[in-house]
């Protein structure tokens, strides 16, 4: 059996501004009823004092405390790898990674870099911990999810300030056990400059339609394939957690899975498209909810600039 990745504790870190579309109609050409028929959006959150460390760090330190709460002989030490998926880092080096392993003053015998993948970090992300934890033989992996976009939104260009926030979310990861749940996953790259790209120094640009389309596309084929793979109804599956970026993108592709909607989460509407904090930071609003049983199963299924995008299987 290739034993599955299991969620041991999960955490988010949200700057206190909130930017309501109220807050965007004097910024811009635009009003709140357009925002929410297009995007589902009502207001993101948007850095003043934090930025992608504070908030790595922040969610890191929440993780770590949530992990300790539910498992008293959790240490630190048995964490082999702390990543850090962002595309919005404040300097180029040292990575946001080495930053927490600084300010937590975790132990030096861990690996720990940045990755950049856009929204689909998390993803990849999680896909790497799994590797990591099956060839190293250490018993935890410590990856967050965090952005400060709003460095990178050209607050002038109403196709895309409307859509994104700031945030970070981050998860304790393990080895599930034998019977817990099986390692099934997939992951896509097709190089595109063209629909969404931001060059260093500059502001992200965007095809909307185009990207629209695309995610539409891919988010069922990543979904699709990973249940075949398992040989898995989405009935066998309790939640679906895919990346937030727009509520029509997933209010579409849910009517693909009838009497199986109900299972896509979804929090845009507080948060905005939060690129690679959207999945942690969902993961922690379902727990803290409640919604997360043990032995849950959850499909995270990510897309983005790239292109890129794919899927995993994950247990709680
Ligand atoms: O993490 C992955 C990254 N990104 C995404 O997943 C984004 C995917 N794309 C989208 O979410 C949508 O394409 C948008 C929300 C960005 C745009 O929605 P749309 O329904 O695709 O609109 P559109 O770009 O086709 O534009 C329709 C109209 C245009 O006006 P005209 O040419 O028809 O007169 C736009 O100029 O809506 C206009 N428009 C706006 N109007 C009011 C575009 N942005 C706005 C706005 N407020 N903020």
């Amino acid at each position: 059996m290739n034993n599955g990745l299991k969620i041991v504790a999960t955490a988010s870190a949200l700057p206190k501004r909130r930017l309501t579309n109220e807050d965007l109609e004097k910024m811009v050409e635009t009003d709140n009823e357009w925002i929410i028929t297009r995007t589902g959006i009502r207001e993101r959150r948007i850095c003043e004092g934090e930025n992608q460390i504070t908030l790595s760090v922040e969610a890191a330190a929440k993780v770590l405390a949530a992990a300790k709460e539910k498992n008293p002989a959790f240490t630190e030490e048995q964490i082999g790898a702390l990543f850090v998926a962002t595309s919005s880092g404040e300097q180029l080096f040292p990575s946001a990674a080495c930053m927490v392993q600084k300010e937590l003053g975790l132990p030096e015998n861990m690996l720990a870099y940045d990755i950049t993948a856009a929204c689909c970090g998390f993803i990849f992300g999680m896909q790497m911990a799994h590797a990591f934890l099956k060839s190293v033989g250490m018993r935890y992996v410590l990856l967050i999810g965090s952005e400060h976009l709003s460095k990178i939104v050209d607050y002038t260009d109403r196709s895309t300030c409307i859509l994104f926030g700031d945030g970070a979310g981050a998860a304790l990861l393990t080895l599930a056990g034998e019977n817990e749940a099986e390692y099934y996953a997939n992951h896509r790259v097709n190089g595109n400059d063209g629909a969404l790209v931001c060059k260093s120094g500059g502001y992200m640009q965007m095809n909307g339609p185009e990207v629209f389309k695309f995610a539409t596309r891919v988010i069922g084929s990543a979904l699709d394939a990973l249940l075949a793979d398992a040989g898995m109804t989405v009935g066998e599956i309790d939640h679906v957690v895919c990346h937030q970026a727009n509520k029509r993108i997933i209010d579409h592709v849910k009517r693909k899975y009838p009497g199986n909607e109900e299972k896509f989460f979804m929090n845009i509407e507080s948060y905005g498209n939060t690129s690679a904090a959207s999945i942690p930071i969902a993961l922690d609003e379902m727990n803290q909810r409640g919604l997360l049983k043990s032995g849950d199963k959850i499909i995270c299924v990510g897309f983005g600039a790239g292109l890129t995008w794919g899927s995993i299987l994950v247990t709680v």
